[in-house]
């Protein structure tokens, strides 16, 4: 069954949608994009995921499409004509069509597309086993911070982790871990202290990311934003990735090495079950 997509206002089916070969995401990929997680058949941190598009947009000097009642109103319809019971909702906004010119040009229509992809983020068999994650060097550009459509170097690399054997790449830079290709990273101290890089240009400011940390607000742990390094991650208790596509995720081995006793670890257990009754409550 075809899904039914959005573009540029327009509901249609997957097979009928097109966009501009002079589109400059397709050119220069000049756009943004979010990825939202659905529970439920309800939209994840939707707010958390708009403001991090408005910061986007503003940092390309890009004006938003519509307002954002209508990205929600967007979202919505995405999830009832495509029967979205979980997954995810992806949008992107691109400075538009024109011709090919590295300034951007004097006026141009921005385009906004929209689709849903089925996938099972509350009963992932890998929550249970962990994963496994191998480390490759950081070869991105210097505004990582941008949720661009830029994503070249990080297909590249997880596709290097991938034939390596492992789930995700851990990216490293200067010796110490920037994040996984597509979520963040954190590792846990004695079982007392989370460990996560701090926000800057180097890294994309995860919406799970802020989430986990409002949490451990409630908790006895102590979060620490610091960078951290290989050998530190080798010696965790335990590590684990976040990202809207996959929630939180334990991380049981590094470069082939154990973390921890090789096991999902409680921190890491609880930050799941928190965060998905977060979702769950909508
Ligand atoms: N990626 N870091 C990078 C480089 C990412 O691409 C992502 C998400 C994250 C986690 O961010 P969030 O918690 O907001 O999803 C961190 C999405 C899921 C993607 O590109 O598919």
């Amino acid at each position: 069954m075809s899904r039914t997509v959005y573009v540029n206002g327009a509901y249609l089916s997957e097979d009928e949608a097109t966009v501009s070969i002079f589109d400059r995401a397709f050119l220069f990929a000049d756009g943004v994009y979010e990825v939202t997680a659905v529970v439920d058949g309800r939209l994840v941190d939707f707010e958390a995921h708009m403001a991090r598009l408005h910061r986007s947009l503003g940092e390309m000097e890009m004006a938003s499409p519509i307002s954002d009642g209508e990205y929600a109103a967007m979202h919505r319809e995405l999830i009832d004509r495509n029967d979205l019971a979980e997954g995810i909702v992806y949008m992107q906004v691109t400075r538009g069509a024109a011709d090919r010119d590295f300034a951007f040009p004097d006026e141009s229509k921005p385009t906004l597309i929209g689709f849903t992809q089925v996938k099972s983020l509350t009963n992932s068999e890998l929550a249970k086993s962990g994963v496994n994650v191998v480390t490759l060097p950081d070869i991105r550009w210097k505004r990582r911070d941008i949720k661009s459509t830029a994503l070249l170097a990080q297909a590249l690399t997880k596709e290097v982790a991938k034939q390596r054997g492992a789930f995700e790449g851990w990216m490293v830079e200067d010796g110490f871990v920037t994040e996984g290709t597509s979520s963040s990273a954190f590792i846990v101290w004695d079982g007392a202290t989370i460990v996560t890089r701090p926000l800057s240009n180097e890294i994309l400011p995860g919406v799970t990311r802020r989430a986990i940390l409002r949490l451990a607000e409630n908790t006895e742990l102590e979060v620490d934003e610091r960078p951290f390094s290989v050998d530190e991650v080798k010696a965790a208790g335990e590590a684990f990735l976040t990202s809207a596509s996959s929630f939180v995720l334990p991380v049981v081995e590094i470069d082939g090495v154990q973390i921890g006793d090789g096991k999902p670890g409680p921190v890491t257990e609880m930050f799941r079950r928190l965060y998905l009754e977060e979702a769950r409550r909508g």
